[in-house]
């Protein structure tokens, strides 16, 4: 019997503190040794990839992919069924070099939804009906505070489900929460060692800018981004700040992508709080100028880059964006992958809100014609689904746009796209590393001395989308394999793999965060007496 299933020859191998020329012996699903050469004996009959002193990274975990979702992402609580199942999801992330993805089962503030356990039932059906290419788990997405449900149901998910992580959110009408309901379930997970992650958006300075920005016929796709300028995040950052300080909870900032939102979660670090912050690619390859990128500015096409929050205002914001992930504000890197169609899914637009133009009878209005429509208040940017795709693209822009160009390592690149999502989210060493019993999930890329640069177009993608917002931008490298637990799932431009090869994950407390121990409440600012 061969002593490897697979070995790979020729390989830069970098984690999150090393770079080294080596081989991988992988058996089993697992990463069995790194050494320096392998004997003819021990190459006889095994299945070989030549690396050709390329980089190999422990595959990409995704912390932030909407799949299967039913997303109330407008500001007025509209939204839409997500465009992506796993099937079509999971093929898009191990195309762009992601093994690992973290969706989001989500609860709705109606009756039938108090029960989290029932949500995660629900969810794991949808999963399992097309079956992933990728391996996955999910977050819990919180948005009552029904105290036996808290109590009752947490320590299930987190035992039975593997489920240690929790949304919350500041905005969105029907999914935001008061300050003492925030605190209610941030307690009840914190006693839970769940990890409480926070859209940190101001939903009330967003209504009033909104209503402003409509009073005076600002309504285009544009306008979203003026709905939402960084102090509306830097509000909510410092104020879930204020509200995890006060009872020690650690927390992780999703999405964060202003400069302003960026410096509030600096601040509290330095502090020594335990404070993370996610970012993503729209926020270094799109700014507030991309919102008005389509034919003109007030063009209902320009609705395929509307997320929230929006992309910086400029170029500066992204410089200090760049900082963050230097730096070590920014923990981890995720897509936030929100998969909305552009087209109608019958192929007739229309105003229903699941489709992104949510323009009555248009998709491409101006002038004239959109003075028209506005007129009779049929078109809004508040009424245009939030979220833009990118689980496949994220790797792919991370190199091209951050360690081509030297502005980080690669073993940042890994610290920032596996090592820190897989120890944020109690995945670690299974995933996020390369070591001897490891998973075998790698991304192998091409030598960057052999590839040739290319413009990207969405039919290059995996997604059921039908657009991307980085259309045309120029790619330096991709991922030549993924391999998922030893098996090659993609390979020179084509995928491999199937839906099913990916396992549901079990996850465990976060490996990062030292503050769920009750030893680190601080009497001068936490109510240290709620654990006595
Ligand atoms: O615009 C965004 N980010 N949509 C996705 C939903 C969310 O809030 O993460
Ligand atoms: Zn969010
Ligand atoms: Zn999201
Ligand atoms: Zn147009």
């Amino acid at each position: 019997m061969a002593k490897f299933d697979l070995i790979i020859l020729n390989s830069k191998v970098v984690t999150a503190s090393d770079i080294s020329t080596c081989c991988i012996g992988i058996k089993s699903g697992k990463i069995r040794t790194l050494v320096d050469e392998f004997t003819a004996d021990e190459l006889q009959g095994v299945e070989v990839i030549d690396a050709e002193g390329a980089y190999v990274m422990p595959g990409g975990v995704d912390a932030h992919v909407h799949l299967c979702q039913d997303l109330k992402t407008g500001p007025h609580g509209l939204g839409g069924e997500c465009a992506d199942n796993f099937e079509t999801g999971s093929r898009s992330a191990v195309a762009g070099g992601t093994t690992t993805m973290i969706t989001f089962a989500t609860q709705t503030r109606a009756e039938e939804d108090r029960s989290l356990l029932s949500v995660v039932e629900a969810y794991n059906a949808r999963a399992e009906a097309t079956g992933s290419y990728a391996d996955y788990g999910f977050h819990i997405i919180i948005v009552r505070n029904d105290a036996d449900v808290l109590e009752n149901e947490l320590p299930i998910l987190m035992k039975d489900w593997g489920i240690s992580s929790c949304k919350l959110f500041l905005t969105y009408e029907t999914q935001k929460m008061t300050d003492s309901q925030l605190l209610d379930v941030m307690f009840a997970a914190r006693k839970n060692l769940i990890t409480t992650m926070v859209h940190a958006e101001n939903g009330d300075m967003i209504r009033w800018l909104t209503d402003k920005l409509e009073s005076k016929g600002m309504v285009a796709p544009y306008y979203h981004a003026l709905s939402r300028p960084p102090l509306v995040e830097a509000e909510a950052t410092n104020r879930a700040i204020a509200l995890a300080h006060l009872i020690q909870n650690p927390i992780l900032f999703v999405h964060v992508g202003s400069a302003l939102g960026a410096a509030s979660v600096r601040k509290a670090q330095t502090m020594g709080l335990p404070i993370y912050a996610e970012t993503c690619p729209q926020y270094f390859h799109l700014t507030w100028n991309d919102l008005k990128r389509f034919h003109s500015p007030t063009c209902f096409e320009n609705s395929k880059m509307i997320c929230s929050p929006p992309p910086p205002p400029d170029a500066s914001d992204q410089e200090d964006l760049f900082t963050g992930l230097q730096n070590g504000t920014f923990t981890i890197y995720s897509s936030d992958h929100c998969p909305f169609r552009y087209d109608h899914p019958n192929g007739k637009p229309s105003g229903v809100l699941e489709h992104k133009p949510s323009m009555e009878g248009e998709k491409h209005c101006h002038g004239d014609e959109l003075q028209d429509l506005l007129k009779r208040k049929k078109g809004s940017f508040k009424l245009i689904p939030n979220g833009i795709p990118g689980v496949e693209t994220r790797l792919p822009l991370l190199y091209t746009g951050a360690l081509a160009t030297g502005r980080i390592t690669p073993q940042k690149f890994v610290e920032l796209t596996s090592t820190n999502p897989a120890k944020l989210y109690g995945l670690y060493p299974t995933k996020g590393t390369i070591m001897p019993g490891s998973d075998a999930d790698l991304v192998i890329w091409h030598p960057d001395t052999e590839f040739t640069p290319f413009r990207l177009t969405n039919s290059m993608l995996h997604h059921n989308v039908d657009y991307t917002p980085y259309e045309g931008t120029e790619f330096v490298n991709w991922p030549k394999y993924t391999i998922l637990r030893g098996n090659i799932v993609w390979a020179n431009g084509k995928l491999q793999g199937k839906p099913g090869d990916g396992k549901y994950l079990k996850r465990g407390p976060s490996q990062l965060s030292r503050s769920f121990s009750k030893t680190s409440v601080d009497p001068r600012y936490v109510a240290s007496w709620l654990y006595e």
